[in-house]
């Protein structure tokens, strides 16, 4: 490992993250609840009582604050907030309002995502992204939440457009991308929703004194093998730039960043003979320097936050490696002047991987029938690196001390 021992710039961000769909449990209003619970069901495995987050989110937030974190990155449930189209639940704005109010109070900084990949079951089958008042209703739904959002620094509108864009293609029976064979088909459709939708909630919270506002792109790290430049260049525009470039004006950009694709002269390529995660992803640390450089070089100004970045894993040690990697590349972008002001680890707990359970990409560990949480030592070791500020990244006796 080659991480820096000087800290990261002081107030930089250490937290976890979460999305609402995957931990809260029952989200029945959801299109995801619907395609879980259909028969036959559209996944192996469905979200049910998910972590239970819904009622154990004091819990949760206890354990940000014990493992020494001071972010905290959750979504709030469009389809509980508004369960009908034009119907808001006072009782629901409460409650994301008390999740809000309990970060403050924990000294914890809350980054809130409006929309990260469930809709409420009503504006899926209006067309979702594609329906003719999507925008409109996804304004009308940012304005609803105003009152919760108060005193909230971070709001991300919509979690990775890029990857809702491809599921609407799948959904949508899209053809084949035309770009190379094997490559993921994008909704360009869905994609001018999304863009619109973004930046008419951006209008909605720019009345909001303190707030930022930003959307989170999942890089996938194109990268071209045997010299298959110009095809790798035509399938990173289509798949992450365009999202990337129309955040150009925002008031940061979140990069989330895993492993990579490989795209070589007969297509995409199978990471074959790598070592893979549990999501039979490559395992590849160095995504995350790569995915912020590239970031910034096409937003110039706008600062980045880590929304996502983690491993799914039973090895608990290579997790820790992992991460330790992945900060050390993201350090060296911010040494090299990338403007960065935080990490958020994905995630802080074990929780619903959108149709299976298996992949574990927790710091926390939840007993899927009485929900406790259990600290891992990987939790115990980030929670370091965040007390410190990143300088114990370069200590291998307290790695050993802790992981081994
Ligand atoms: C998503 C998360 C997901 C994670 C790991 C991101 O694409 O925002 O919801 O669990 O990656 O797959």
């Amino acid at each position: 490992m080659t991480a820096s021992s000087t800290p990261f710039p002081a107030g930089f961000l250490w937290g976890a993250a979460t999305a609402a769909h995957q931990t809260e449990g029952n989200n029945l209003n959801t299109d995801n609840w619907a395609a879980e619970n259909a028969a036959p069901p559209r996944f192996p495995e469905r979200s049910g009582d998910a972590c239970d987050s819904y009622h154990r989110w004091q819990e949760d937030l206890d354990v940000v604050a014990e493992l020494g974190l001071g972010a905290y990155r959750f979504s709030i449930e469009w389809a509980r907030i508004e369960p009908a189209s034009g119907y808001f639940s006072n009782a629901e704005l409460a409650h994301y309002r008390r999740m809000v109010q309990g970060c403050l109070d924990r000294g914890i900084t809350p980054v809130v995502t409006l929309h990260h990949f469930s809709s409420p079951l009503w504006f899926r089958q209006d067309g979702a992204w594609t329906g003719r008042s999507a925008v409109e209703r996804f304004a009308r739904y940012t304005e609803a939440v105003l009152p919760v959002l108060e005193g909230v620094e971070w709001v991300c509108t919509i979690n990775e457009p890029n990857m809702v864009s491809m599921a609407e293609a799948r959904m949508s029976s899209t053809p084949p991308s035309p770009l190379v064979p094997g490559a993921p088909a994008l909704s360009d459709a869905a994609f001018d929703g999304l863009v619109a939708a973004h930046h008419a909630a951006r209008e909605v919270l720019a009345g909001v004194s303190g707030l930022r506002s930003g959307w989170t792109i999942a890089n996938q790290n194109v990268t071209a093998v045997g010299g298959a430049d110009e095809a790798a260049a035509r399938v990173r525009a289509s798949i992450d730039d365009r999202f990337i470039q129309a955040a150009r004006d925002d008031d940061f950009i979140g990069v989330q960043a895993y492993s990579r694709m490989l795209i070589g002269p007969e297509g995409l390529r199978a990471p074959r003979g790598t070592r893979r995660t549990q999501t039979d992803w490559e395992y590849y640390p160095a995504a995350l320097g790569e995915a912020v450089r590239h970031t910034a070089a096409l937003v110039g100004d706008v600062p980045i936050l880590v929304t996502e970045n983690g491993i799914a894993t039973a090895d608990d040690a290579e997790r820790v490696d992992y991460t330790a990697q992945a900060l050390a590349g993201l350090r060296a972008a911010m040494d090299d002047g990338i403007d960065v002001r935080g990490y958020l680890h994905w995630s802080l707990l074990d929780n619903y991987e959108w149709g299976s359970w298996a992949p574990t990409f927790g710091l926390v560990g939840v007993d899927r029938v009485d929900f406790t949480r259990t600290i891992k030592p990987s939790g115990r070791w980030y929670g370091e690196v965040a007390r410190s500020n990143g300088a114990r990244l370069d200590d291998p006796a307290f790695l050993e001390e802790l992981v081994r």
